[in-house]
């Protein structure tokens, strides 16, 4: 009798354990790794996975997602990763075990991170590249970001306007500044800029003085940093700007290089009279508050409240099991392929237009820009 109360207490114990192993693995169940086992629409948890916390651009692209994601209903895991490639890979593995049905992320370094998300594809997790693509892997479902290559654009074109290039010989002093080369969307920024500053520089109009080559790892700056441009800039101005001659523009990326070319030319005492024209992106308030001041020509705006809101819808349609809405099936392959993209629009801000874009806007109230 005992022996087979034990042998039904076996069998029962090895039913309950195949029932539960093919509640974990079986692949229609969409559980998109929810630990509860539920349909990929009854998984409410999403993880965001930031680069870090000390641009304010990324702190409130995480913010206004939070708010935009939980306003829809889901719980949210956000994490920043202090620009730490393998603090990253760790806090998304821990999302993807976590249980989280979406993952959302900004990549610190886009080839990094093949092997944690081999393990969000195996657990059926979808994964939206946030403003970088994250290159490198089939793991990537779709990406939502602004048009990079106009951004580029935008700021290779306003140098050509403020320096009236296609009317002026000049020649007129450039420097070039732009992100890490780990960051796929600088080729775009720097291609953007250069599809219109080369073919100047081309007819001597535009002179790069410190003799720097044209090309995006001689004007890379690592991890978008400060202090990395500033020395970058004082290196600049001690080779080729103590003679008298005058720095007519700066290309910059965004904001965070801008702001170390701004404070390598104020210590070296250029003063708003005589200031070059530079370029941004982010709009961030110590870059508007030097554009109102007259040390920063211009910035380009991206809202970073409507690529929150784009990409909370996309997180939405992919629960749901639809299709999220797109625009750009062309332009963003990681390698692996085309990635489906949404596209925001940037706007170009600088001080004529900056109460307009900024405040009007409601992105800024007056009193942050002080
Ligand atoms: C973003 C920029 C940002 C930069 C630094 C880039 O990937 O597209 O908007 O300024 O990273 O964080």
């Amino acid at each position: 009798m005992k022996k087979i109360y034990k042998k039904v207490t076996a069998v029962l114990i090895v039913l309950t354990m195949m029932f539960s192993l093919a509640a974990c693995t079986s692949g229609d169940s969409g559980s998109g790794g929810s630990s509860s086992g539920g349909s990929k629409k009854d998984n409410k948890k999403v993880g965001i996975a930031m680069p870090t916390k000390d641009l304010q651009r990324w702190s409130e692209d995480g913010a206004y997602m939070k708010e935009a994601m939980e306003k829809a209903g889901y719980t949210v895991d956000i994490q920043y990763a202090n620009n730490d490639i393998g603090v990253q890979a760790s806090q998304i593995e821990n999302m993807i075990t976590g249980g989280c049905g979406t993952l959302v992320i900004a990549s610190i370094d886009g080839g990094a991170l093949s092997e944690v998300l081999e393990k969000a594809k195996a657990a059926d997790i979808a994964v939206i590249a946030y403003d970088r693509l994250i290159m490198n892997t089939d793991a990537v479902t779709y990406y939502a970001t602004f048009d990079n290559e106009k951004i580029g654009i935008m700021q290779g074109q306003y140098i050509a306007d403020k320096l009236d290039l296609e009317n002026q010989a000049g020649p007129f002093n450039i420097e070039l500044f732009t992100g890490p080369t780990d960051d796929n969307n600088v080729n775009f920024y720097f291609g953007g800029a250069m599809s219109v500053l080369q073919k100047y520089i081309d007819e001597g109009k535009l002179v790069i003085k410190s003799g720097t080559e044209v090309s995006l790892a001689a004007c890379a700056t690592p991890n978008w940093s400060t202090e990395e441009a500033q020395k970058r800039m004082e290196n600049i101005i001690t080779k080729s700007y103590t003679g008298g001659e005058k720095l007519d523009a700066v290309l910059s990326s965004n904001d965070s290089v801008a702001n170390g070319i701004t404070n390598a030319l104020v210590a070296a005492g250029y003063t708003a009279e005589d200031f070059p024209i530079i370029t941004g992106q982010d709009c961030e308030i110590t870059s508007v508050r030097n554009m109102i001041k007259g040390l920063q020509a211009m910035s380009v705006f991206v809202d970073t409240r409507e690529l929150a809101n784009v990409t909370a819808d996309m997180v939405e349609a992919i629960m749901k099991g639809e299709e999220p809405e797109i625009n750009n099936t062309e332009d963003y392959d990681n390698g692996t392929g085309i990635i489906p993209t949404y596209l925001c629009e940037p706007q170009v801000a600088d001080i004529d237009n900056y109460k307009e874009v900024l405040i009007d806007s409601g992105y800024y109230t007056e009193d942050r820009l002080k």
